[in-house]
Order: structure tokens, then C-alpha cells, then sequence
């Protein structure tokens, strides 16, 4: 105590767990450098081993039940889904997001179980297709995001061309943190704008880390270290921005209002030590998070957390799987019990998995803004909240109605239980959405992208010995069906009873064959909401 200042405020442990706590994923469009980067941050985090399994990982030739076997093979996880670090004082946790884009839907629900966003562009292409795409997501919570302009050992659009692509295409605003000093062969390092220096860039062996030297750019002693032209092209830059470019600001960034700006080069590693660095120090610490009756702060003392994605267990011959539980307040502790709110049921949790770079252990606590992996039969959905009593209800977590369809048909008659019970638990991963008819025994599986058809045909041989086929359907169009008048949703369910299916969670749900059909019966049905997005039930 002591001299200690009276009005210094006091953090418990508890609080001081949370606030080093950072939470994120990172989103680019395919080749990008997303997994270039991860690695190099797996790198830092001292997860030698795991970095190689990233690549191997990313090519994107293995089929999802080939990440499974490769995963058996090494004995690590290829296809984790979060990796947890230590930088500077903070616990960090990297959600990975698929990264082909037929599992957009997996990639949206990441996105909900993060506190902040690392966007990593190709600096030639500026901001691509995939990058907008999931931005709109990040949006919609206002999720914080930092900007990565990578490959700049190449040639790139000009720096202020780059701002200015961001800015115009996402709507918001660039702060840069660091300044590129030339590029391509000409690329010599960045200027720091917060550390107001210069670290030199190497053009190193891949994968090695270059020696950083710092100059202070006023001096002399910039034009004898990067030549007279580079310099007054910087001092220049430096000028422009200063009117040009707004200064950092934390609060319009923890509102998804301003993104902080980095240059590099991820191959090289270069950049990526001062992404880091600032991301710990910048990037926000876990978040209140809503539910439908009130905001759950982190500090509360009461367990919470929500399930934003489901795993096949690794091994096969185990029918069971990890469910992945954000963590919003309170602490877990091992053996605790926990009430998982949707059944009612208490469970007490001895294996709940963390993702520690190096391996996976069996978590003793962990905080708000861990993610904790719990092993089940199939009890636990997307969606579902944990808490340790309250009945609470997270909201957020989307479904995204799919836009091709196929029906399973079986090759072999005698499995059809077999058939059912892989698809409806493939289908409960979020894999895909399954669909009942109200008549009839013809499952409809619907999906985002076609990989997706191509995963479940494999699993459900590999893992449940069914071989199936998938056949083509007319539809092309799916919406859940919601109405306050009873009878008016009653009526349509009558009127089109063929087209008419139930979802794993019991919603009923219209199918048609073209866009114009479906907006047809929305337009003739105006007392039917007719939904493309569902927030989990
Ligand atoms: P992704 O996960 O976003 O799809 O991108 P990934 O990291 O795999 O990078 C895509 C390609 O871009 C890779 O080349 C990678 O080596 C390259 N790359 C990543 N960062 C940089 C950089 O800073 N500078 C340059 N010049 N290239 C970069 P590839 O030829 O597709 O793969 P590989 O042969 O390197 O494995």
C-alpha cells in the first residue's frame, strides 16, 4: 500500500486477465497473404511446429476429411480453429476462418465470437471481392479492424491510392500507423508514425527475420540511409499526410468507424512484428456482448459463453464432437458445472480443450475472450449459451438461408438410418442445412457453395460407412417462414405443402425454384416474412 496513489485504480486478477485478453480473426480475400501472415504470427507466438500445418492446410487441394487424416498423421491440429499465443503481456487468440469461400457461413460465425478484425490486402489489388464481402459483417457489429497492406516487395497501387481505395470501397477511415518507403525492388522499410522512425526492410531469405534499424527521418542521417530520392519522396509523403490523413483515434476504431493502417511485406516478416506489437497494444480487449434480455459484461463474475462453431471429433471411430465456446464473462475452471440453456441440463466440464500454439491441453480456467473446445454426442448446437443458471440467450449468431440444393439418395437401401443420422449431425455441425419434408422421407441439403456437397459425400463414407449420391434439384431459393397471423402462415403452408420443409430446429422453411417465384409468393403473401437470414433458435 503504501505510497500508492489512492485514486490509482485496483484491478482484480480477474479484470486484469480480461483486459490482456485479445480476441480475433483475420479476413482477406484468397491470396491475399492470410495464411502467410498467421503463420508468421504463429511464428512469434513460438508455434514453430504449427506454422508448417497452416500451408499445408491453406492449398486448399485437401477435402476437409484430408485435413482429418493429416491431422491423425502428425498428431496436431491442422484444421483448429483457434490458436492462442502469448505477445507482449497478451493472451492472444487467433480464430481461423476457412478459407475457401464455400464455407462463407463458418467464416460469418467466426466473426461473431471475435472482439476485433485484421484485414489483410494484396496492395496491388487493393480491397477485392471476398474482403467487401466480409467487412459487411464485421459491420454489422462494429467490429474494430486493423488493415495489413501486404507485398509491397512488389509493385503496389501508391500508398495514397491505396487510403483512398479503402476508404471510398469500405466507408471508413484510414489511419496510418506506418508509411511505406518505396516498393517492388525499391521497397527500403516504413516509416513508423507513432514510434516516429524508420525500420529498414531486408530482402532476406524467406521466412527470416530482418535486422531493424531506426533512423530518425528529420536527420541527415535518412538521405545516407535510404538515398537522396527516397528521402525526399518520404519527407513529402510525411507532409501530405499530416493534412491528408487522420491521426489515430482509439474510440472512432473501437467503433469500426477508422481502421489503423499497416505496410509490409508478410513472406519477408516484415511488418508483421509491429502488427503485433500494436495489436496488443490497441486492439480492444473482450467486449460486452448482447443477449435478448441484457448485455453481459466480461468482468461479471458469473460464467457465460456461446457456441459459434462445431467440430467432428478427429478421430472418426469417436462418433463424438467439439463444440467451441466463446467465453463473455466470468472464469471457467475445470469440473465446473455449467447449465446449458437450451436443454435445461446441468453438465459438469472436465475436458474442455484450450488451443495453445504449441498443443492442445485440457484447460484448467480461462477467461472472458478464450475459447474453450467441450467434447459431446451431438447435445450441443450452434448458438447455444452455457451460463451457470441464468437464462440467457445470445444474439448475433446468423444462418444464412443456402442457395443450392441437393437430395441425398442412398446407394445402399439398408443404411438409410445411417444416412438420416449423418446428415442430421453433419447438418448440426453447420455444415450444410438439412431440410424434412412435412410429407414424405425426402431430405433436401441445402448449401452456400458446392465444396460443401463434396465434404458431406466424403464424411458420410468415411465416417458413417454410407455411400450416397447428391442429385440435382430446381430449387434455387430457400427462406424461412415467420408471421404474427397464425392463420395467414397456416394458409400458405397449405396452398404449397410440396415445398414446404422443417429445418434441424423445426422452422418451417419455403423452397422455389427461381428468385422471381419466391419474391412472387413474398409479394402475394404480404402477412408471411419470408427470411434469407436467421438468427440461430
Ligand atoms: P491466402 O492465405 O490469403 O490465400 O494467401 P497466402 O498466404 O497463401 O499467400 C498467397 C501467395 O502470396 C503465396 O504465393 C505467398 O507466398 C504469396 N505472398 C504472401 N505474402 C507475400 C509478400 O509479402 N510478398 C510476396 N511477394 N508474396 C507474398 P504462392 O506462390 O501462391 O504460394 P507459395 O508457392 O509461396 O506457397
Amino acid at each position: 500500500m503504501g505510497g500508492a496513489s489512492v485514486n490509482a485504480p485496483v484491478m482484480s486478477n480477474h479484470e486484469a486477465e480480461i483486459a490482456r485478453r485479445r480476441t480475433f480473426a483475420i479476413i482477406s480475400h484468397p491470396d491475399a497473404g492470410k495464411t502467410t501472415i498467421t503463420e508468421k504470427l504463429l511464428l512469434f507466438g513460438g508455434a514453430i511446429q504449427m506454422a508448417g500445418a497452416v500451408r499445408a492446410r491453406r492449398s486448399g487441394k485437401f477435402a476437409a476429411s484430408d485435413f482429418i487424416e493429416i491431422e491423425k498423421q502428425r498428431g496436431i491440429s491442422v484444421s483448429t480453429a483457434v490458436m492462442s499465443f502469448e505477445h507482449a503481456g497478451c493472451a492472444i487468440n487467433l480464430l481461423d476462418t476457412p478459407g475457401h469461400e464455400d464455407f462463407s457461413e463458418d467464416t460469418y460465425r467466426v466473426l461473431t465470437a471475435v472482439d476485433s478484425a485484421l484485414m489483410v490486402l494484396d496492395s496491388a489489388k487493393g480491397v477485392e471481392a471476398r474482403t467487401l464481402a466480409l467487412m459487411e459483417v464485421c459491420r454489422l457489429r462494429d467490429t474494430p479492424v486493423i488493415t495489413f497492406c501486404n507485398k509491397f516487395d512488389r509493385e503496389a497501387l501508391e500508398p495514397f491510392e491505396l487510403l483512398d481505395n479503402i476508404e471510398k470501397k469500405l466507408n471508413i477511415q484510414c489511419a496510418p500507423m506506418t508509411w511505406p518507403i518505396g516498393m517492388g525492388k525499391d521497397f527500403q522499410g516504413v516509416y513508423d508514425l507513432i514510434d516516429r522512425s524508420v525500420v529498414f526492410y531486408e530482402a532476406t531469405a524467406r521466412g527470416r527475420k530482418n535486422e531493424i534499424v531506426k533512423v530518425d527521418p528529420a536527420t541527415p542521417a535518412l538521405v545516407d540511409a535510404v538515398g537522396e530520392s527516397a528521402a525526399r519522396k518520404l519527407r513529402e509523403d510525411l507532409e501530405l499526410l499530416d493534412g491528408a490523413s487522420a491521426p489515430f483515434n482509439q474510440t472512432q476504431f473501437f467503433r469500426g468507424r477508422q481502421t489503423p493502417v499497416f505496410f509490409g511485406s508478410a513472406i519477408n516478416n516484415f511488418g508483421v512484428k509491429e502488427l503485433l506489437d500494436s495489436f496488443a497494444r490497441f486492439a480492444p480487449a473482450p467486449q460486452p456482448r448482447a443477449t435478448t434480455t441484457r448485455f453481459v459484461e466480461p468482468a461479471e463474475p458469473a460464467f457465460t459463453g456461446f457456441v459459434f462453431k462445431i467440430q467432428a471429433n478427429l478421430d472418426p471411430s469417436h462418433r463424438d464432437r467439439m463444440a467451441f465456446i466463446r467465453i463473455t464473462s466470468g472464469r471457467y475452471e475445470r469440473g465446473m458445472k455449467m447449465r446449458h440453456v437450451r436443454s435445461g441440463r446441468d453438465v459438469a466440464v472436465n475436458n474442455a480443450t484450450t488451443f495453445l500454439a504449441r498443443e492442445r491441453t485440457l484447460a484448467e480456467e480461462a477467461f472472458p475472450g478464450d475459447i474453450i473446445g467441450v467434447h459431446n454426442h451431438g447435445a450441443i448446437r450452434i448458438g447455444d449459451t452455457f451460463t451457470e443458471g441464468e437464462a440467457l440467450k445470445f444474439t448475433g449468431i446468423p444462418s444464412f438461408a443456402p442457395e443450392l440444393f441437393r437430395r441425398a439418395r442412398l446407394l445402399d437401401p439398408l443404411k438409410s438410418k445411417s444416412l438420416v443420422k449423418g446428415l442430421e449431425q453433419l447438418a448440426e455441425e453447420g455444415a450444410a442445412q438439412l431440410y424434412r419434408p412435412l410429407d414424405g422421407q425426402d431430405y433436401l441439403l441445402g448449401a452456400l457453395g458446392s465444396l460443401q456437397f463434396d465434404v458431406i459425400q466424403s464424411r458420410l463414407a468415411a465416417e458413417y460407412n454410407v455411400r450416397a449420391r447428391f442429385e440435382d434439384t430446381p430449387f434455387q431459393a430457400a427462406r424461412w417462414l415467420r408471421s404474427d397471423d397464425p392463420q395467414a402462415l397456416e394458409k400458405f403452408v397449405h396452398q404449397n405443402r410440396d415445398r414446404i420443409y422443417r429445418d434441424l430446429s423445426d422452422q418451417l422453411t419455403f423452397v422455389a425454384n427461381t428468385d422471381w417465384a419466391m419474391n412472387y409468393a413474398a409479394q402475394q403473401n404480404p402477412k408471411v416474412e419470408f427470411l434469407k437470414t436467421m438468427e440461430i433458435a
